[in-house]
């Protein structure tokens, strides 16, 4: 982590409570959640000096001084800004970077054209109904707005250059503050935000330090960003975190998404502790910054192949800057939805329900290695093994790395040699349950119904092919097609369920649960389902890889032989691999 004054305020606020820091200083009394005591900076008889440490910040009502630990200490001690951030990194005992004066005038002045730029783009979407009209047809609402300071470019180079002027900013300021950019083919200068709404991004200090620009007007180019600049680093700065971090703190819990839409979109729903990483991949600075905030943040990308794949890739990333403690946890969306595209179309409450089922960074690991697997044989265990040496061999801190071994060493043994036999009789005798097993003949289509009864969520993914396998017992197809319509009915409340089925029916549905898998964890539950799914399966695929098999014996050289062909293929696979388990 580099030092700079936004990271040692940050590292102060984290490690110790403004009250216990200023107590060094004067005396504070608690009350309520703040700290109060005599203002240092005026005369006073009765206390009227408040410090909250939850903010990290100080203020008196009788004199109207606040601020951070900075403005304490430059008031207190009548030093300057340098000097007081000097005095709290040697407190905290980090080394402070050295900024010449001439640096931090260059970054005031920044800070402030910036600043400006922001009220300008502001004022801008307060007077364009059209901008405001597609903020409004994208669910963003006035509150979120005003929230995250949206605003909008939409005058041409020169009047947004004579607006400047007139506070005291020329083009060359412009420039460099990296609003105007010049066309490659005629050279032509403009401005980079040109016809898009405006995002601006802020730092913890709460301060603009660059934008983001979405176009209105169908160019091609989507995004645009501020360019880096000794105030903004892409792969530093997390979007949103300034704007939401006390719920964040509140809920300690954290969603991170891809895009500014996201975040704002989700706040206007309600879901207000999001942060983006803005089309990079998270860096290290960023998920310890993150960490500072809560242990176990959310990471929710889109649901497609894309959104996927970042989530992996970042599995695997992240495995280096673990800490004991510190972790994250993935969610996935519904195929073809973002964050924003979710929330508009569901309910907060939806959102959370699916944020419940999210898997913890051990389990995504485990279940990426179990894709690779498709046999069990020693061969594949020993396979196995050697990939999670690699894996947890990445991961920095030793405790953790050797608690991920035995983890996952542990996941391979049960998956390999104890959870695979599918319910032997055997097994089912010994619980000791005093139902009988005789009872069910079709254990595994009990077991299957029975999930789609208590584990509505998870048995979403299967849906299709439990809705796809026949039964031949009339009384569970009668049941399925019940609890089917229970199912699809979105109901939770499973005594209506339990009213349709009749007593002994539903009996046997909370029997199989109790004993077959009410003990397992999410990701066993949905393994458990998977295989006994594919059981289920194989009579049907049989089936129809004999029906295929005489068509393509019967057909002559159609132009479909090859794809049947591939099909019957297709279906041979998975026959021996269901065969194989
Ligand atoms: P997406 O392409 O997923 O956009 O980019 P989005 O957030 O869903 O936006 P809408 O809903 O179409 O308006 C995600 C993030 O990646 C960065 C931006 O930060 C964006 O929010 N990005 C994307 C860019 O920087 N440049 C681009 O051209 C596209
Ligand atoms: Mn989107």
């Amino acid at each position: 982590m580099k030092n700079s004054a936004e990271d040692i305020l940050q590292q102060f606020k984290n490690k110790i409570n403004l009250s216990d820091y200023l107590s060094n200083f004067i005396s504070l009394e608690k009350r309520g959640n703040s700290f109060v005591g005599k203002c240092p900076f005026h005369n006073e008889k009765t206390p009227s000096f408040s410090v909250s440490n939850e903010k990290g910040l100080f203020y008196c009502f009788g004199c109207g001084v606040g601020g951070n630990v900075f403005t304490f200490l430059k008031k207190y001690k009548n030093i300057s800004f340098q000097e007081a951030l000097k005095i709290i990194a040697d407190y905290l005992g980090i080394e402070l970077k050295t900024v010449s004066s001439k640096e931090i005038g260059k970054i005031t002045n920044l800070y402030n054209l910036l600043a400006n730029i922001n009220q300008v783009f502001k004022a801008n979407l307060e007077n364009n109904s059209f901008a405001r009209n597609y903020l409004k047809k994208r669910g963003i609402d006035h509150s979120s707005i005003k929230k995250f300071n949206i605003g909008l470019c939409n005058q041409d180079l020169g009047n947004f250059n004579k607006i400047l002027n007139l506070k005291g900013f020329s083009e060359n300021d412009i420039k460099e503050a990296g609003l105007i950019i010049e066309s490659n083919e005629d050279k032509r200068l403009f401005l980079r935000f040109q016809n898009r709404i405006t995002f601006p991004i802020y730092n913890m200090l709460g301060k603009v330090v660059g934008f983001g620009g979405r176009t209105i007007v169908n160019s091609k180019i989507k995004y645009i960003n501020s360019p880096e600049s000794i105030l903004f680093k892409k792969s530093d700065n997390i979007y949103g975190l300034w704007q939401n971090k006390e719920s964040i703190k509140n809920r300690n819990n954290l969603f991170l998404v891809e895009g500014y839409l996201d975040v704002i979109s989700l706040y206007s729903k309600k879901v207000d502790n999001s942060v983006a990483t803005l089309g990079t991949s998270l860096s290290q600075t960023q998920i310890e910054k993150i960490w500072s905030y809560t242990n176990n943040p959310i990471m929710c990308y889109d649901g497609d192949n894309a959104g996927l794949r970042a989530m992996n890739q970042l599995s695997l990333k992240i495995l280096k800057f673990l800490k004991p403690g510190k972790t994250m946890k993935f969610m996935t969306l519904p195929d073809g939805d973002d964050p924003d595209s979710f929330i508009q179309k569901n309910s907060k409450e939806e959102f959370y329900n699916y944020s419940n089922q999210s898997l913890n960074l051990s389990d995504l690991i485990w279940s990426n290695i179990l894709d690779e697997t498709d046999n069990i044989t020693p061969e594949y265990s020993a396979l196995i093994e050697s990939r999670i040496k690699k894996i947890t061999s990445s991961i920095n801190d030793s405790n953790l790395s050797q608690e991920y071994y035995k983890y996952l060493i542990s996941k391979r043994n049960d998956y390999f040699w104890n959870k695979r036999k599918i319910i032997s009789k055997k097994s089912l005798k010994k619980s000791d349950n005093k139902e009988s097993f005789e009872k069910f003949k079709n254990i595994n289509e009990y077991i299957v119904l029975s999930f789609l009864i208590f584990e509505k969520e998870l048995s979403t993914d299967f849906i299709e092919q439990i809705d796809a396998i026949m039964f031949n017992d009339p009384t569970l197809n009668k049941n399925k097609s019940d609890i089917l319509s229970f199912y699809f009915s979105n109901s939770k409340d499973i005594d209506q369920i339990k009213e349709k089925l009749n007593e002994s029916e539903w009996k046997k549905f909370n029997y199989v649960k109790n004993t077959h898998f009410k003990h397992l964890d999410y990701e066993n539950k949905k393994l458990f389902l998977r295989d006994i799914i594919l059981n289920l399966r194989l009579p049907m695929l049989l089936n129809e890889r004999e029906k295929l098999k005489k068509e393509i014996l019967q057909s002559k050289e159609s132009e479909n032989s090859e794809e049947y062909i591939k099909k019957y293929e297709n279906l041979s696979k998975e026959i021996n691999k269901i065969k194989s388990k």
